[in-house]
């Protein structure tokens, strides 16, 4: 996809910005990033990056970035800035003591690419300092609202479909049942795409209560109609023990039952082609935002377009229609 560069005059002088990545890393960071630094130079704006997230802020921990500080980054996965979770960022005094410090260094604005979490704490900053900031979504688990597609996502989906195909082998090999859980958080998203995309029979996202009932007649449905092997698709949720006890009970039913947890192996690895392109639509996109005058707005995409999303709104939750999981199951069984 191709999302058009929404066309926007300038209307704010901006010396210089700051750059952070925040949260969980995810693919494609690294493309935001090299998308923010060569277009803000290229309209003469300088650019700090900070390193380590808001824990950069805090400490001041940033520096000068030119064109070549973000050459040959545009493949690699995780973030050159590097991350964190923040927890200092979230005392109110803690912001104020940043903003006052960026101010010194003669920074005009705040760019941040992450997750809700982090995007929350850049409207803070903004609506308690007046500091202009700006998100750019960046997080694998696509659970932001406002935005139909985040960075990273695209990628750990495929990196979770590799997986997929492999445990697909030997589930088809041994005639088991595989339950594969994947990341996500509280959301569901990358459950419900790769539970269509690697043709699971069941998908569980958190929201939906699945009884074992169902799944255990879903699964003798599949064996009715002579299909012996079955992948169960679990998002992780809070309950870190979920996907080994179902596993376990399926086991106990009868089931020739394992639980794979894919982890973090999702996070990593080289940004595919579609999060590189978003990231640089979106990263590049940002810097015009900031320089004609928009701030606390996050940039998203929605029907082909480039959306503005208030960072007021960003802690709203992104809901998730439960038909993808009767796809899945359509489709599978
Ligand atoms: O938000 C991205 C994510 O990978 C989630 O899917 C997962 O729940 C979480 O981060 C794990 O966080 P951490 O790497 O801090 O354990």
């Amino acid at each position: 996809m191709l999302w058009p560069l929404p066309k926007l005059e300038p209307s704010r002088p901006l010396k210089r910005i700051a750059l952070l990545t925040s949260g969980g890393d995810a693919p494609g960071m690294n493309a935001a990033v090299r998308a923010i630094v060569r277009t803000a130079l290229e309209r003469n704006i300088e650019v700090f990056g900070v390193q380590k997230g808001y824990s950069g802020l805090v400490h001041g921990k940033f520096e000068p970035m030119d064109r070549s500080s973000v050459a040959n980054i545009l493949h690699r996965g995780g973030t050159i800035l590097k991350t964190d979770r923040c927890d200092e960022f979230r005392q109110l005094e803690v912001r104020a003591r940043v903003a006052e410090t960026l101010r010194a260094r003669g920074i005009d604005a705040l760019a941040v690419i992450g997750g809700d979490g982090s995007l929350a704490g850049a409207h803070l900053l903004e609506q308690e300092t007046g500091l202009p900031v700006i998100g750019v979504p960046g997080t694998i688990d696509n659970d932001v609202y406002g935005t139909e597609d985040t960075i990273g996502f695209d990628t750990a989906v495929n990196t979770a479909l590799e997986a997929i195909d492999r445990i697909r082998d030997t589930a088809t090999s041994h005639e088991r049942v595989f339950l594969v859980e994947v990341m996500g958080r509280s959301a569901g998203f990358i459950a419900a795409a790769v539970g269509i995309a690697g043709g699971a029979e069941v998908v569980l996202v958190p929201d939906s209560a699945v009884e074992l009932a169902d799944i255990c007649h879903t699964l003798r449905e599949s064996e009715r109609r002579g299909k012996f092997s079955s992948l169960i698709v679990v998002a992780e949720g809070d309950d870190p023990n979920r996907t080994p006890r179902l596993a376990a009970a399926l086991g106990d039913l009868g089931f020739q039952a394992r639980a794979a947890i894919l982890g973090h192996i999702q996070r990593g690895g080289t940004p595919s082609g579609h999060d590189r392109v978003l990231a640089s639509v979106l990263g590049a996109s940002a810097v015009d935002h900031l320089l004609a005058g928009y701030s606390d707005i996050m940039l998203g995409v929605r029907a082909g377009e480039i959306v503005r999303v208030p960072l007021a709104d960003i802690r709203r939750k992104k809901a998730m229609s439960n038909d993808y999981i009767r796809l899945a199951q359509t489709l599978a069984t």
